[in-house]
């Protein structure tokens, strides 16, 4: 298993930070290839909740060395402040356990105002963004005037940092928005260029000669298949290419070493949103509230990065199967099964409807869902807890017999089930 590519089957949270953190007891380097600091990934290891945006979940195992992907937009303010908050309760991020493409590209302060100043002129079209500056800055990337990671090295990096700044203040001030202060700006990314020196490599050639030698690199997407800026449900999408194929162009790898890669799609027992968009498997009654919880439990529906209440629903197996397919999925890991515990049934999208036809691929991707109505499938529910069960034949059959069914709507067979948040609460399928 050489490389290993982890990847949301949803619109992202559906616990890809826990999956990685179980199959990172196994790997010699862990890798990021998209996304920045909207995604929050929690790992947890006894009574400790590691919270991580930046830097790969495979990081809390004292072995993988972490990359950060070219394909990645970084904030050094939250990189470091990630790394002192890690170092804090005892992981230890040195330059000798993660190193950063000098490729990336940045996330500047001017990103981060343009991305709130951008959504509020959005009014109620608004994306509902993490507010973390991902537009912006790959936007700033696609036209070619981004800053990146090796600029910083460079003696002149101040200056394109002055220019970028100045450039962002005219859009900001067309948005009545305040400007930036341009100098305090300045004097931390001098302090923040210095401190990145060590730690930035050429990570797409270590990574190939890892695995041209038999080493295994986990890739851990960030987001989820639906949140794909191509693919997705757009706009009401990310930035970045989340799929399990950008992994490649993220991480600077070519095909052949992609050949025999092991794909892992994870997905959440139900359907979780954040932000707007369309969700044709929303619900907002009482068992909305069972689903997400009050926010209590560490692992309520509240999102990691920005404590916004996530919308749930029942799990959409049309648009399972349509993660299966863009990723080339070879595997499912299905999350929060302990959830599902005590109710009294259980449903799982396996068509829409629109116009009297019924379609169980959409004709034109998730983009256009206006008007298609799902078609459910119910199923028994099963009242036992579950998250003590560590073997497949102990789980409940009406918990297995669901598995069985997500796993032929998906056409793709479930190699993990988990049933806590915990570091142990995982099940092996025997698929
Ligand atoms: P990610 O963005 O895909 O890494 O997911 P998040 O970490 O944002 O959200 C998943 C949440 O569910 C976190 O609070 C996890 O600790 C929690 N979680 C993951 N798997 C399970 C599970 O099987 N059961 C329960 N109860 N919580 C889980
Ligand atoms: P992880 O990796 C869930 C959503 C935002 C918004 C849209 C665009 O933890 O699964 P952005 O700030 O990226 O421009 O916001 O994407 N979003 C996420 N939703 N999990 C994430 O990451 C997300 N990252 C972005 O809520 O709807
Ligand atoms: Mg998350």
């Amino acid at each position: 298993m050489p490389l290993k590519i982890v990847v949301g089957a949803q619109w992202g949270d559906e616990g890809k930070g826990r999956i990685v953190d179980w199959f990172a007891s196994q790997a010699e380097f862990v890798a990021r290839y998209n996304g920045g600091d909207n995604a929050g990934h929690s790992v947890t290891v006894g009574s400790q909740l590691f919270k991580l945006h930046l830097i790969p979940s495979g990081i809390v195992h004292p072995q993988p060395i972490a990359i950060l992907g070219n394909g990645m937009v970084i904030n050094p303010e939250s990189l470091f402040a990630e790394i002192e908050s890690l170092e804090k309760v005892g992981v230890e991020v040195g330059p000798q356990r993660l190193r950063i493409s000098h490729a990336a590209h940045l996330i500047t302060p001017a990103h981060k105002a343009l991305d709130q100043a951008m959504e509020v002129a959005r009014g109620k079209s608004s994306i509902g963004t993490t507010g973390r500056g991902i537009g912006p800055a790959y936007t700033d990337k696609a036209a070619r005037t981004n800053l990146r990671v090796a600029d910083m090295l460079l003696p002149d990096f101040a200056d394109k940092m002055r220019a970028h700044i100045e450039s962002a203040n005219t859009r900001l001030d067309s948005l009545d928005f305040p400007e930036l202060e341009i100098e305090p700006i300045l004097e931390k990314f001098a302090v923040y260029a210095e401190r990145i020196r060590p730690f930035v490599a050429d990570t797409a050639a270590e990574l190939d000669a890892a695995l041209r030698a038999g080493k295994t690199v986990l890739a851990e997407g960030a987001q989820g298949t639906l949140l794909d800026i191509d693919h997705g449900t757009y706009p009401f999408v990310t930035s970045s290419s989340t799929l399990a194929p950008a992994a490649l162009l993220g991480l600077g790898l070519g095909m052949t070493v992609a050949r025999d890669a092991v794909v892992s799609g994870v997905c959440k027992s139900f359907q979780t949103r954040v932000g707007s968009g369309p969700f044709p498997t929303e619900i907002e009654d009482d068992l909305a509230l069972r689903l997400r919880g009050t926010g209590e439990n560490p692992w309520d529906e509240y999102g990691t990065t920005t404590g916004r209440p996530r919308r749930v629903g029942w799990l959409d197996g049309v648009l399972l199967r349509y993660a299966a397919r863009l990723n080339g999925l070879t595997e499912l890991v299905i999350t929060k099964l302990d959830i599902l515990s005590g109710l009294p049934y259980i449903k799982v999208c396996t068509a829409y409807t629109k116009d009297g036809k019924t379609y169980t691929d959409l004709p034109f991707g998730p983009t256009d869902l206006e008007g298609f109505e799902a078609v459910y499938e119910q199923l028994p529910g099963w009242t036992e807890d579950v998250s003590a069960i560590r073997r497949w034949e102990a789980l409940p059959q009406a918990a297995r017999d669901y598995l069985d069914a997500v796993s032929k709507i998906a056409g793709v067979p479930v190699r993990l089930v988990s049933v806590g948040p915990e570091r142990e609460q995982i099940v092996e399928a025997n698929q």
